[in-house]
């Protein structure tokens, strides 16, 4: 059914645990069917179908991540840097929103202020994914719950003989991972500790992964733990209070933790404060010491979001077996072909002005 609105994303906070679970169902799909039967079985949702990525920021994997997988169904992309449109420049972002919505069929966003992605969104008429804001950043939290469903679930073996028509082969592999991979499950009861800064990767994760039994412990200095009133709302919605721990100590955070988690202490557009920030965060490095002293679980595991700096994480633990953060990053193209095969794949826009 196409909804007479077109569907956004512009964070994980809009979306219930079914609808995120049916979104890493989708991805995990996409990605073992590339990797068993090979490209040509992923569908061609976006045939004939535009992507536009209005992006005022850098991205290596989020950009690379939306042009292959747009291309992977069959669809074309086109990145609009900040120096390649008019829009914040010399256009308004109202302005740009009505004109390119009006010839691609979705736009990918990586923007600065949140507002703006949610203006996208209400004026383009058409899907709409946020590709990071200053607030939020869905997608890479679709990646990293992908990357704990494929660690705890281990390596996916099929029946030698796939018994289905070449044709339907997607169809057999989608059912196969809802009937075998148990997603909440492989999330539940887990203990994540964020060592670092309070910013739009620990926002995003702060309003998921607890309505999947995570207990999430932020452990950032003073003067920069502070919690955006938008979020500390939804969580207060979600009423998870009693799955998240706030603290100004990594030992706390630490302590009995599954996964060590953490970002660059200088997001894009703070680089102003670098001095200042790497001096509030002394001690905050994710090293294998700092795990041991604090008491992680034996077998904890590394994530980040990249790119990665190595005041946050030293090379030791970075490149260990226990990092995550290379498939990590490679499942974004693979969340992110979910979102753009559900959302922009399928959707109809209301034809108002068809000729007859
Ligand atoms: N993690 C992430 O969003 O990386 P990029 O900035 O390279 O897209
Ligand atoms: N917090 C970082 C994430 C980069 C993917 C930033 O906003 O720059």
């Amino acid at each position: 059914r196409t909804p007479e609105t077109a569907p956004v994303l512009l964070t994980l906070a809009d979306r219930s645990v079914d609808e995120i679970t049916a979104l890493i169902q989708g991805a995990l799909t996409l990605k073992l069917v590339q990797k068993n039967f090979g490209p040509r079985f992923l569908g061609d949702s976006m045939r004939n179908r535009s992507m536009a990525m209005t992006f005022s920021k850098r991205s290596t994997r989020t950009r690379v991540a939306t042009e292959t997988a747009t291309s992977s169904l069959g669809g074309v992309s086109m990145f609009l840097g900040r120096d390649d449109i008019q829009l914040g420049v010399n256009e308004s972002l109202y302005d740009s929103a009505k004109v390119i919505g009006s010839m691609v069929d979705g736009i990918m966003a990586r923007v600065a202020k949140h507002e703006e992605v949610e203006t996208l969104a209400k004026h383009s008429g058409v899907p709409v994914i946020n590709a990071l804001s200053d607030l939020y950043h869905p997608t890479q939290i679709l990646a990293d719950i992908l990357t704990l469903v494929e660690e705890a679930h281990g390596p996916f073996v099929f029946p030698s003989q796939v018994t289905t028509s070449e044709g339907s082969r997607y169809h057999w592999m989608h059912e196969w991972v809802r009937n075998n991979v148990d997603i909440p499950g492989a999330l539940r009861g887990k203990k994540m500790a964020w060592v670092g800064d309070s910013n739009n990767i620990s926002n995003e994760l702060l309003v998921t992964l607890p309505r999947f039994g995570v207990h999430f412990a932020l452990a950032a200095p003073k003067g920069y733990d502070t919690i955006d009133p938008r979020v500390k709302a939804t969580l207060e919605a979600q009423g998870v209070a009693d799955m998240i721990t706030y603290t100004n100590d990594p030992a706390v955070a630490v302590k009995n933790a599954d996964i060590l988690i953490t970002d660059t202490w200088i997001s894009m557009g703070q680089e102003d404060e670098t001095a200042a920030r790497l001096k509030a965060f002394e001690g905050y490095q994710i090293t294998m010491d700092m795990a041991r002293t604090h008491g992680a679980k034996e077998g904890w595991k590394f994530m980040h979001c990249l790119p990665r700096h190595k005041e946050e994480v030293d090379d030791e633990v970075f490149y260990s077996d226990r990092s995550l953060v290379f498939p990590e990053a490679e499942n974004r193209k693979w969340t992110i072909m979910a979102c753009i095969d559900a959302m922009a794949g399928w959707w109809l826009p209301a034809r108002k002005n068809r000729m007859r």
